[in-house]
C-alpha cells in the first residue's frame, strides 16, 4: 500500500486520475491511499483549480483533504489557461453546480506537504501532475523533505516532442525554475514524459462503453467529451496523469531508463527535459504499453 499526495492542477487528465485512485483504494485493490490533494495552477488559475479539486473530492466521495497550492510560477508570469483542452471551467465544461463544497483546508500546499512527510518518514510519495512550483517550494523551505519521501513521481516531460511547443511539455513549462530544482533535488523521482503517456489513450468508442458501465464509467465518458475534441486526430484523449499512477501500480507496463535529467530554463527550448550530464539519477517512464495501459484504466474504473 502506497500513501499519496496528489499535487495536481485540475484538469480533465487529472480528474480521471482521481477516479482511478478512488478504484486503487477500494476494497478489490487497496493499494493506493489518498493522504492529501495539494493544488496549484496548470490546467487553470489556482482558484479554479481548488475549486475543481474540492468539487472533485465531493462527487467522487473522496476524504481527503485539499490544500491550496502556487497561484504563479516561481519567477516568471503565468502562462494563458488551456481552455481549448480542458474547458472554461478547467472540467471540460461539465455542469459543476450541485452540493455546496467544503472549504479548502488550512495552510498552504508546501506547508501542508513537509508536515506530512515529516510526520511519516519515508512512507509517502508525492505524485505530482502538475507544474512542480508546489514540490520546488517544499524544498526551499525543508531541504529535508528530500531525505523523508518514499518516492515522488511525475508525469511531466518531453524527450522527443513537446505538446505546448515542439520541445516542451505543459507541465514543466508552466514553471521551468521549479522543475529544474525538483529534478536536481536529492530524492527518488520517477519521471512519466509525453514519450510514453501519448501512447495511453482513452479511444471514444471506449469512452462510449465505459458510459454503460455504471457511474464511474459515465463520469469518465461525460467529463472527457470536450478534452477528446483537443486530441481529435487520436480520435480519443490521452490518459497522461493517470499513466504517472499506474507507473506506480504497474510498473512492467513501462520501458524504464535511469539516467540524470536537465530542464532547459531559457531560450527557444524552455522547459524541455534532456539527459543530464550530472545530477541525480532519474528513472524516466520512456515508452509505454499504451494499450495495455488504458485497458487496466477502464478494468479499474469500470
Ligand atoms: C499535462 O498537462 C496538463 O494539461 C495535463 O493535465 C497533464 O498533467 C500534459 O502535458
Ligand atoms: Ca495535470
Amino acid at each position: 500500500m502506497s500513501l499519496l499526495i496528489l499535487d495536481t492542477d485540475p484538469g480533465v487528465d487529472d480528474a480521471l486520475a482521481l477516479l482511478y485512485l478512488r478504484a486503487r483504494n477500494q476494497q478489490k485493490w487497496p493499494d493506493l491511499k489518498l493522504l492529501a490533494i495539494t493544488t496549484v495552477f496548470g490546467n487553470a488559475d489556482v482558484e479554479t483549480t481548488t475549486r475543481n479539486a474540492l468539487w472533485l473530492r465531493a462527487r467522487l466521495g473522496l476524504s481527503a483533504p485539499v490544500y491550496r497550492g502556487a497561484a504563479e510560477p516561481l519567477t516568471r508570469p503565468r502562462g494563458l489557461s488551456p481552455k481549448h483542452v480542458h474547458g472554461e471551467n478547467g472540467l471540460g465544461d461539465l455542469d459543476l453546480s450541485g452540493a455546496p463544497l467544503s472549504p479548502a483546508g488550512s495552510g498552504a500546499a508546501h506547508e501542508r506537504i513537509i508536515d506530512l512527510v515529516r510526520a511519516r518518514p519515508r512512507e509517502i510519495t508525492i505524485v505530482a501532475i502538475g507544474p512542480l512550483t508546489n514540490l520546488a517550494l517544499a524544498l526551499r523551505a525543508a531541504p529535508d523533505v528530500a531525505g523523508l519521501v518514499a518516492g515522488v513521481t511525475i508525469m511531466g516531460g518531453a524527450f522527443a516532442a513537446g505538446n505546448v511547443t515542439p520541445f516542451a511539455e505543459a507541465n514543466i513549462h508552466n514553471d521551468p525554475e521549479a522543475a529544474a530544482e525538483v529534478l536536481a533535488a536529492p530524492w527518488p523521482v520517477t519521471l512519466v514524459p509525453l514519450d510514453a503517456t501519448m501512447s495511453c489513450v482513452l479511444t471514444n468508442a471506449k469512452a462510449g462503453e465505459l458510459a454503460q458501465q455504471g457511474e464511474a464509467g459515465r463520469f469518465a465518458h461525460d467529463i472527457t467529451r470536450g478534452y477528446a475534441k483537443a486530441y481529435e486526430r487520436l480520435d480519443g484523449c490521452v490518459l497522461h496523469d493517470v499513466a504517472a499512477l499506474v507507473s506506480l501500480t504497474r510498473p512492467e507496463l513501462f520501458e524504464t531508463r535511469v539516467a540524470p535529467v536537465s530542464v532547459a530554463t531559457s531560450g527557444e527550448r524552455l522547459g524541455q527535459t534532456a539527459w543530464g550530464e550530472d545530477g541525480p539519477a532519474v528513472s524516466v517512464r520512456l515508452r509505454a504499453d499504451g494499450a495495455a495501459l488504458a485497458r487496466h484504466f477502464r478494468e479499474t474504473v469500470a
